[in-house]
């Protein structure tokens, strides 16, 4: 089975509008969203649509969450939470289901799907210590090799060996083979609001028969995303930043 995994499209439609016929090309059997569908950027409706006619399984974000419970934004940065009361005017009411039903994991054939990490939506994963919990947590899930995770806006390859060694990999732009006798956690980026110092919108293919994962990145529109930013009069430095990858 070959799935794209998709996350944190915060609201960027231009950039989801350049990865969906990517993925298209790519052929993949299924599409994988690991959450945070709103937030940040200024299109949160035209995204849903985009979404809603395709087989793609979703997840909740904590973005996605304080849709439904403002309360749970109390932590956000002060734009950020800007950016979501702004979301909590525009996304259409008819959307709100879909979003009390998004589940916080998902399980597939070998793998672990989760936004921040399996126990928490909010929590991040970028340091050595977080890693490795998240690895002792996979001890508990025998048939788990992969733990899909997104929420830092930022792509990762963390592997643990049969000894217990953790580290990282370094993300490389083409097909990685993964080594069947370790664990996997893998976060494919953002599609829009990437942070890795490159403003493309990013996302991964994984590959479960041959054991691989395909980091892949894709230009967009940003010009448009930033000005329906400004003319929704969200913060500027929201669309400073998607010309950055910060
Ligand atoms: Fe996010």
């Amino acid at each position: 089975m070959r799935l794209a995994v998709i996350s944190d499209i915060h609201s960027n439609f231009e950039a989801l509008q350049s990865v969906l016929p990517q993925i298209d090309r790519d052929g993949v059997d299924a599409i994988l969203n690991l959450g945070d569908i709103i937030g940040y950027n200024a299109s949160p409706n035209e995204c849903l649509e985009l979404l809603w006619d395709r087989p793609v399984v979703s997840l909740a974000g904590n973005h996605d969450l304080a849709l439904l419970e403002v309360s749970r934004a109390e932590n956000f940065n002060i734009i950020a939470y800007q950016a979501l009361l702004w979301s909590r005017e525009q996304v259409k009411e008819g959307y709100l289901d879909f979003f009390r039903s998004l589940p916080i994991t998902r399980e597939g054939k070998g793998f672990i799907a989760c936004h921040g990490t399996p126990t928490s939506t909010d929590a991040y994963l970028s340091y050595h210590f977080q890693g490795k919990r998240v690895f002792n947590y996979l001890r508990h899930l025998p048939d788990v090799r992969v733990c899909f995770f997104g929420h830092t806006h930022r792509r990762a390859l963390w592997y643990r060996d049969i000894r217990g060694k953790i580290a990282l990999i370094s993300v490389r732009p083409y097909k990685m083979r993964l080594d069947k006798n370790c664990l996997y956690l893998i976060n494919p980026g953002s599609v829009g609001q990437p942070r890795d110092g490159s403003p493309e919108a990013a996302y991964a293919v994984y590959d479960d028969e041959e054991f691989s994962i395909h980091f892949k990145s894709v230009p967009y529109d940003v010009k448009t995303a930033q000005r329906r930013i400004l003319e929704a009069g969200l913060p500027e430095f929201l669309a400073e930043r998607l010309a950055q990858g910060l």
